[in-house]
């Protein structure tokens, strides 16, 4: 496959073979149906200071966090609007201690045993992982950012590091866990080459889930002035990384939405089978403004789940009510 070619090319044929093989590929796996997953942003406090990010420490934003019973809440409403997928996102949060993710996760579990639960709590230790996992976690988030070290560096505090990033990734793995990583499209510095990087490191690495979107500046970040990445970069990724690695579960992400009416729709076309409609508390969706304008209304909001499955029918797409796991 000739990457690079596949990600430039403006000759018609080529976008569209492509798209198709990707369909061909996804359907072959998972058939014509789009997994749906609720996403509760649990809190936007956060110790790192990455410099892409809307919700770093030194931004200057109200800060919030959902205790057990408003996530339990926010389950309750998913599960009947359908949902048998939880994913608890939130920044690095020191509230969120083990005990406390534990005591959420094994309530949930407890309450909506069909259900799978999804963590994406950032970095944390081994044994942190262990026992998250212990208490009935089933799959954890954790997008590497970018597989080429000097990029990490400019994307991110002195402070973070690259390689204990990978080795979570690698120890979530060992751990049982079925594991997503994933990356910006557009980010500040990124080059064919490090796009490249990230295709080679999803190639070996064979995570059960990628995470996609593009780059969308943050006011009040070091980034802010910075370019958007590219809507169509970003549908052609998510088409090669299909190719790449068929049996991947590939959410067509808010990012992609807010940055185009029909976003989520086009990377569906190309190859993506899973939609994550927000499931946070009303009040505090806007909060969680990791990038500028990020949708959490309309078709990006839980509430409107019948809608987002009716649009899926309309484009030929089952939604089935079930965890959607990846498929070996
Ligand atoms: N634009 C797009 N995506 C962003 N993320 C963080 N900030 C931005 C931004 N400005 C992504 C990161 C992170 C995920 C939760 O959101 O990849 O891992």
């Amino acid at each position: 496959m000739d990457i690079e070619r596949l990600l430039t090319t403006s000759d018609p044929e080529v976008v569209e073979g492509l798209y198709a093989e990707a369909r061909r590929l996804r359907d072959e796996v998972y058939g014509r149906r789009v997994f749906m997953r609720g996403l509760i942003e649990v809190s936007n406090h956060c110790k790192n200071d990455c410099l892409y990010c809307g919700i770093r420490r030194s931004a200057q934003v109200r800060r919030y966090r959902l205790d057990e019973g408003q996530v339990l809440d926010c389950c309750d409403e998913g599960y009947r609007l359908g949902f048998r997928s939880f994913v608890l996102q939130g920044g690095e949060d020191g509230w969120f201690t083990d005990e406390v993710v534990c005591r959420m996760v094994a309530a949930i579990k407890g309450r909506y045993p069909d259900c799978s639960v999804t963590l994406s709590l950032g970095e944390r230790g081994r044994e942190s992982f262990r026992r998250l996992r212990e208490a009935g976690a089933d799959r954890y988030l954790l997008r590497h950012e970018t597989a080429n070290r000097e990029h990490y560096a400019r994307l991110h505090p002195q402070e973070m590091s690259f390689d204990h990033r990978m080795q979570c990734l690698h120890e979530l793995r060992e751990l049982g866990y079925q594991v997503g990583c994933g990356f910006m499209v557009g980010s500040p510095y990124q080059t064919l080459d490090t796009i490249r990087q990230d295709l080679s490191f999803i190639e070996a690495f064979r995570p059960e889930m990628v995470g996609i979107g593009p780059f969308i500046p943050a006011a009040g970040t070091p980034f802010e002035n910075e370019r958007a990445g590219s809507v169509e970069l970003t549908v052609r990724l998510l088409a090669v990384i299909r190719c790449l690695h068929p049996h991947v579960l590939l959410p067509a992400t808010s990012a992609l939405g807010t940055m185009h009416p029909r976003g989520r729709e086009r990377a569906i076309e190309a190859g993506a089978n899973v939609v994550m409609p927000n499931l946070s508390p009303r009040d505090t969706r806007a909060l969680y403004a990791i990038y500028n304008n990020k949708l959490s209304t309309g078709s990006e909001a839980a509430e409107s789940a019948a809608d987002i499955r009716a649009r899926l029918k309309a484009l030929g797409y089952e939604v089935p009510l079930d965890r959607g796991d990846y498929s070996v």
